[in-house]
């Protein structure tokens, strides 16, 4: 996953969804799925685009985010879709970058704590209770044999609930909007939200500061969400996302 920097074809049916807008493609991820930003035809939105997979569909993440945007800050859907083989979301733009754009790279310290206090402020947001979506170690593990991921067996037995909250899902820093203030803005990327253990995302939120910003960033992330680090939890949680 990174912002690219060759160029990027830009698939027919972006080039639909812009309607004349001019495109700037932003992200592309794992799937082969891109982001576009697209200005200049009244007020700038977002395109995601990607081929269809296993693990989650862009009509989930649609869901979830007209669900939370009760709640907290994050993009307002305004059209999604799909055929065969790809689906897309069109969103308003919200005016701050992600986490690990080059200018917030530069400033690790304001960036990590952007993050450890939107996801803090994300879990004390969401009602557990009303939350339609589940998390949990066993729907990873199932949605992750479903993928012919083999899981092993130790991860099956996962530590004891801390505390339950509505879960990211994906929170590593590149889904926290930070604004030009260098305070977090809003979250994006929630396909996969739903409820689980906090430690879920504090561990693969602490964990990604290493791929977006070197070493040495965990504990400052674990602090900024305001919580002890609890290294058994963390390294439970870091396995499981890096197995299934
Ligand atoms: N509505 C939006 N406003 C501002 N930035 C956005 C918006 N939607 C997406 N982005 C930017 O595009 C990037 C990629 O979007 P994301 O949903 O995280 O895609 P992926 O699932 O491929 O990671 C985000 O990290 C964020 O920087
Ligand atoms: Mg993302």
């Amino acid at each position: 996953m990174t912002i690219p920097t060759d160029d990027v074809v830009v698939p027919d049916r972006v080039r639909l969804l812009a309607r004349g807008a001019d495109l700037e493609c932003v992200w592309r991820n794992d799937y082969g799925g891109l982001t576009f930003r697209a200005t200049g035809q009244g007020d700038p939105f977002f395109i995601k685009w990607g081929p269809r997979n296993l693990e989650f569909t862009l009509s989930d993440e649609a869901e979830r985010m007209q669900w939370a945007s009760q709640w907290i800050t994050v993009p307002t859907v305004l059209e999604s879709g799909g055929d065969e083989t790809h689906e897309w979301m069109v969103t308003a733009a919200l005016d701050g970058l992600s986490a690990v754009d080059p200018r917030w790279v530069a400033e690790p310290a304001v960036a990590v704590r952007a993050v450890g206090e939107a996801l803090r402020a994300m879990h004390d947001a969401l009602p557990v209770a009303d939350c339609p979506w589940d998390w949990s170690v066993s729907s990873r593990i199932e949605n992750a044999e479903r993928r012919g991921i083999v899981v092993p067996d130790h991860l099956r037995t996962a530590p004891e609930i801390d505390l339950l909250v509505v879960s990211h899902g994906d929170a590593c820093c590149p889904n926290t909007l930070v604004g030009d203030d260098g305070r977090w803005l809003a979250h994006v990327d929630l396909a996969l939200l739903g409820v689980a253990d906090r430690w879920a995302d504090i561990a693969v939120a602490a964990m990604s500061t290493e791929w977006n910003y070197g070493p040495g960033w965990e504990d400052a992330l674990i602090e900024a969400y305001g919580v002890e680090p609890d290294r058994e939890r963390l390294a439970y949680y870091r396995e499981l996302w890096n197995a299934a």
